[in-house]
């Protein structure tokens, strides 16, 4: 025979142990979705810094340089239009600091379009005329914000030696 108390026992524990490990999958998974919030955030926020961005200039700056003594438009013509769009990204992300917003349209937009232009023309005189305007402004922009000892020029090696910057003679 079963008696009430027995009977109670049976039906209360599967439910007792139901919300035990209901418990504890409810914290574990909604500690899950703040860690998940968390790393969300972490993407959301991260910029990177000015000299960051900078850094991400002087690449684009370098590799224009061997793209165009070696007659790769194509890549010069990318490489331009990266710098484009990183000085695009310094006007949003950082446009307050040391005023550079407002300095890159009136230092550097101008001398990217000239170089643009050379490009297009596939003028290797005016493109190495041009890049030396480019980088006369990038050093401009340094001693108008108080980092005159920040100074460009044109490289002499290529930084990245794993890519090929002429084109490919068939
Ligand atoms: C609108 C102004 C402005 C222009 C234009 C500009 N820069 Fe800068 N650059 C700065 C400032 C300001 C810093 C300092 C950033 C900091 O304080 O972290 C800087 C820093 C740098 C650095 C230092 C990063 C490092 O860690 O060594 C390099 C390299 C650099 N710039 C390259 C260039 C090149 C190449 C160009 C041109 C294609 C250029 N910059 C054009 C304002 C400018």
């Amino acid at each position: 025979m079963i008696t009430y108390k027995k009977f109670l026992v049976y039906i209360l524990t599967p439910f007792l142990f139901l919300f035990v490990f209901a418990g504890c999958s409810a914290k574990s998974s909604s500690g899950k979705q703040v860690n998940d919030i968390h790393s969300q955030k972490n993407r959301e926020c991260y910029t990177p810094g000015l000299g960051d961005m900078m850094s991400t200039v002087q690449h684009h700056h370098t590799k224009l340089w061997f793209a165009g003594i070696n007659k790769n438009w194509e890549l010069a013509e990318f490489e331009v239009n990266e710098l484009q769009e990183t000085f695009d990204s310094i006007s949003e992300y950082h446009g307050d600091e040391f005023d550079v917003g407002k300095l890159i349209p009136e230092i550097i937009k101008p001398r990217l379009k000239e170089t643009a232009n050379a490009i297009g023309k596939k003028d290797v005189v005016a493109f190495k005329e041009q890049y030396r305007e480019l980088s006369s402004g990038c050093n401009s922009c340094h001693e108008t914000t108080e980092h005159e000892f920040i100074k460009i020029k044109a490289p002499t090696q290529p930084a990245f030696t794993d890519q090929e910057y002429g084109v490919e003679v068939k």
